[in-house]
């Protein structure tokens, strides 16, 4: 047996590269993308269907921060999450495909990503996310790893503009909305964690979504921070 190993394999079409290398371009020129149709169809079909078979009473209400600061504020944020384990398939194949886009944008932008997390969230008709960001520019005390880079992508079929919930993506200084994304299945948004503010707009029917992060390792390399 060979001593090289490769990844496993896209689904040949060259669909995933294109789509890698469209998230790169979009985060060299800015500081966000949405790439329309991004997630391979098999693996958006799969978490779809294990999304809406994992009981509503499963999914938890969501907080704000981490750990002990953790705090739910149901005027800021409404919908109920679950994080992504691995411990079902649909969610290893998803947990795969979110390390083969951290090793190409490692490559392609050496940005040092390091680990990676991610949660279902619903959002039932009427739920929020008010204006927020994801991470805090760094000041030079923090220890823990950080999240560096979010990436969010929804599993709504046929969703249409009437049903609302767009992600808002506001300017850098949060005070104007530049762009309004719509929550359809298979769109995928990557962004700067701390350089982005967004929104997430009511919506009128159930909206699903995974937001996940990549981060860095905290700034003591031989204390490898486990996500979490
Ligand atoms: C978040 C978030 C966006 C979305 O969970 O931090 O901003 O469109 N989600 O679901
Ligand atoms: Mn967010």
């Amino acid at each position: 047996m060979s001593a090289i190993t490769a990844l496993p394999p896209d689904d040949g079409s060259g669909h995933e590269q294109s789509v890698f290398e469209q998230i790169a371009a979009g985060l060299r020129m800015h500081n966000w993308c949405a790439v329309a149709d991004a997630l391979p169809p098999a693996l958006a079909a799969r978490l779809f269907d294990h999304v809406r078979s994992v009981d509503n009473n499963r999914f938890a209400p969501a907080g704000i921060g981490r750990s002990n600061d953790h705090v739910h504020n149901p005027f800021v944020r409404r919908d109920r999450i679950r994080w992504i384990e691995g411990d079902a398939e649909a969610e290893q194949h998803w947990l795969q495909w979110c390390a083969r886009l951290q090793s190409f944008l490692n490559r392609q932008l050496f940005l040092g990503l390091f680990s990676f997390e991610s949660h279902f969230a619903h959002y039932q008709p009427g739920d929020f996310y008010r204006k927020h960001v994801d991470a805090f520019r760094p000041d030079g005390t923090e220890r823990g790893a950080r999240r560096v880079l979010s990436l969010v992508t929804y599993l709504n079929p046929g969703w249409q503009l009437v049903d609302g919930g767009e992600l808002a993506i506001y300017d850098d200084q949060g005070v104007q909305i530049i762009h309004k994304v719509m929550p359809a299945y298979g769109t995928v948004v990557v962004f700067l964690s701390t350089e982005v503010p967004h929104e997430v707009l009511p919506a009128n029917r159930d909206r699903y979504s995974i937001a996940g992060w990549f981060r860095v390792n905290g700034n003591h390399a031989d204390r490898p921070d486990p996500p979490r």
